[in-house]
């Protein structure tokens, strides 16, 4: 049976890519240094996993952790962009050293393919809308430099060393599991877990900053269908994971005070640095490339988010 390794898979996607595998029956191996990842994430399938705590930075785990294995999800990341604005050598370390180690300890352990968490922002503040993979990258926040570089890593190891290797680049991915509690947390997760307490969410900005904000479930099948797709398709590539639509902020949180029955009003804060106006995704290369289809929209992604958070208590600040 194949095997899977999952980097970050304590954190939101990768524990949710975990559960995925399992249910297809999957063997799946997991690392994570538990830095942002959580263990409660991967508490109902800590028995059915390999799990190691461990850090990309260290080589000699990670290539205990890739002996054997054939598909990796690297999603492990310090995945803020306000963080990489105050901390741009821990972002480079997490992000693109920790990278550099695991695609070396693939490549020794002739991993058959490995997919990569690549991030929207490496587009930047490029007013072309939707954004594209034949763009010219124009990255802003030391994250999305970060997270940018490391894609370059990923196709040099293709073109160097013929490891299989295919970027995703996530747009404002959202749902059950996300991490609220952070000041860096998505937009969504503190929204939601605020709002269901009857407090005040801040809008940075005038709220007309929109996204394409992306349900979890969509990340995952873009994820198992390009482990899958023929190399010629993926190999050493760069794909969109979105929707292929937008919403501000101030329309999603009209959306969401009728979800949350939160009555109150919004406050508005000056500006994010770093911060960029619009994101949308054309999504035509996933579609070609693996056959991706969003299958939960937005509105759905977010009543779905709603009723996670609800259940578990998270707006009680747990
Ligand atoms: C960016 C990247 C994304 C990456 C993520 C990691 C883009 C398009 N996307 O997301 O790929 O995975 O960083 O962090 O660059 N906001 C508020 N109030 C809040 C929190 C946020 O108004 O309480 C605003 C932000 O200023 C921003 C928007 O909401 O304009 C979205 O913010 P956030 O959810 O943090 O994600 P991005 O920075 O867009």
């Amino acid at each position: 049976m194949a095997t899977h390794l999952i980097t970050g898979v304590a954190g939101f996607i990768g524990s949710s890519i975990a559960r995925a595998l399992l249910d297809r029956g999957e063997q799946v191996r997991g690392v994570d240094n538990l830095a942002t990842g959580k263990r409660e994430n991967i508490a109902e399938i800590a028995h059915s996993i390999d799990f190691r705590e461990a850090d990309l930075l260290d080589l000699e785990a990670m290539k205990l952790a890739c002996r054997g294995v054939d598909w990796v999800f690297h999603q492990a990341a310090i995945p803020s962009v306000p963080k990489s604005v105050l901390d741009p050598l821990g972002s480079n370390q997490a992000n693109v050293d920790g990278t550099v180690n695991l695609l070396i300890a693939a490549r020794d352990a002739k991993v058959r393919r490995v997919m990569y968490a690549a991030s929207s922002s490496a587009y930047g503040d490029t007013p072309t809308l939707p954004k594209h993979e034949q763009m010219t990258p124009n990255p802003i926040s030391p994250y999305a430099v970060a997270k940018l570089a490391s894609e370059h890593y990923m196709i040099s190891f293709y073109r160097c060393y013929g490891l299989e290797t295919v970027c995703l680049r996530y747009f404002n991915i959202f749902g059950p599991r996300q991490d609220p509690t952070s000041p860096y947390s998505g937009v969504l997760a503190k929204f939601i877990t605020q709002m269901l307490r009857g407090e005040q969410p801040t809008i940075f900005g005038d709220g007309g900053q929109s996204r394409d904000f992306t349900y979890i479930d969509n990340a995952v099948s873009a994820n198992l269908l390009a482990a899958q797709a023929p190399a010629a398709k993926v190999a050493g590539k760069v794909f969109n994971v979105a929707t292929g639509t937008r919403a501000d902020l101030n329309e999603t949180f009209e959306i969401l005070k009728k979800l949350t029955g939160y009555s109150g009003t919004v406050k508005h804060a000056p500006e994010r640095e770093g911060d960029i106006k619009h994101s949308l995704a054309d999504i035509t290369l996933a579609r070609e490339g693996f056959a991706y289809e969003p299958k939960v929209n937005f509105e759905e992604g977010l009543k779905r988010t709603v009723e996670w958070y609800r259940g578990e208590g998270k707006a009680a600040g747990a």
